[in-house]
């Protein structure tokens, strides 16, 4: 495996690659990796001849007051891992290379990155996250990008990128890997004390209470998130949102009659954690 830290690299290697009939995947990520960036990097390797995993956290997708300074980084675990997984390229650029002096261009999706945690993060966040996601595309020039489906709304964010945009890459988001006790793997669950970690799982436990409203029959939002909201309750967990909204558009649904995703973001100890699970449509 080959660490590369500028873009002239990756694209020279790119280029050897494609010459030779290669097809290019990307696993864009920020490091600290856990089984659900290994599963994406699996994935990949599965998929395509040349695997290209970006590690760059990107600064401008945090706000203010989020964990920028503290965001967990180690790269010489994250590139044994990578190497494990039979990964390529390992694309580890400094902040310069990606935003170098007199950087001005700025991505912005409208609509989609206007709630959920795009309301409380705010927009920079996925204008940050679509600018860097451009980027990364443009330099690496990937068939097929592949990403986790735990950042539901940002999965959403990126193929409206893509299908604005044109741009010639196909997108796939990978399951949730979860804990044995169903917490989703995040990079921030390092964040979580012994008492957090106990109380985390229930964000999983919600999910998996709203599951058995609808498999019992009920497909009406209001049944579906009160059963959610009530173990999140039980858990005293902080909620900052817990909402049932269209698959696609993120729009509010009353019921369940397409498919639909409830996704929860709540404060858990020092961590800030989402999730989310696809809920079937049922026509009522
Ligand atoms: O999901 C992430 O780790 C980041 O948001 C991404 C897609 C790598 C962009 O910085």
């Amino acid at each position: 495996m080959k660490i590369l830290r500028t873009i002239a690299e990756v694209r020279a290697a790119v280029r050897a690659a494609r010459a030779e009939g290669e097809t290019v995947g990307l696993v864009p990520t920020m490091g600290a990796f856990h089984e659900g960036h290994l599963s994406l990097m699996r994935q990949a390797r599965a998929e395509s001849d040349l695997v290209v995993v970006s590690l760059f956290v990107n600064p401008t997708q945090f706000g203010a007051n989020e964990d920028l300074s503290t965001y967990p980084r180690d790269e010489a675990r994250d590139a044994a891992l990578a190497e494990v997984e039979g990964v390529d390229i390992l694309f580890a650029p400094a902040a310069a290379e990606i935003y170098p002096d007199g950087f001005a261009t700025n991505i912005h999706v409208a609509g989609i990155t206007e709630v959920l945690d795009g309301a409380i993060r705010g927009a920079h966040h996925f204008d940050g996250v679509a600018t860097v996601v451009t980027k990364l595309f443009g330099i690496v020039t990937p068939d097929v990008a592949y990403f986790g489906q735990k950042d539901a709304q940002q999965v959403l964010v990126v193929r409206r990128v893509v299908r604005d945009l044109d741009l010639d890459v196909r997108i796939e988001a990978c399951p949730i890997v979860r804990e044995p006790d169903g917490l989703a793997m995040s990079s921030r669950n390092v964040y979580l004390d012994a008492d957090a970690r106990a109380q985390a799982s229930a964000l999983n436990r919600s999910i998996d209470a709203a599951e058995a409203v609808l498999a019992s029959g009920q497909n009406d939002g209001e049944s579906i998130r009160a059963a959610a909201d009530r173990v999140l309750a039980d858990a005293s967990i902080d909620v900052e949102y817990l909402e049932l909204r269209d698959a696609e558009t993120l729009q509010p649904v009353d019921a369940v009659e397409r498919d639909a995703l409830l996704l929860v973001a709540a404060r858990v100890g020092a961590a800030r954690l989402i999730d989310n699970h696809l809920l079937r449509g049922v026509a009522s």
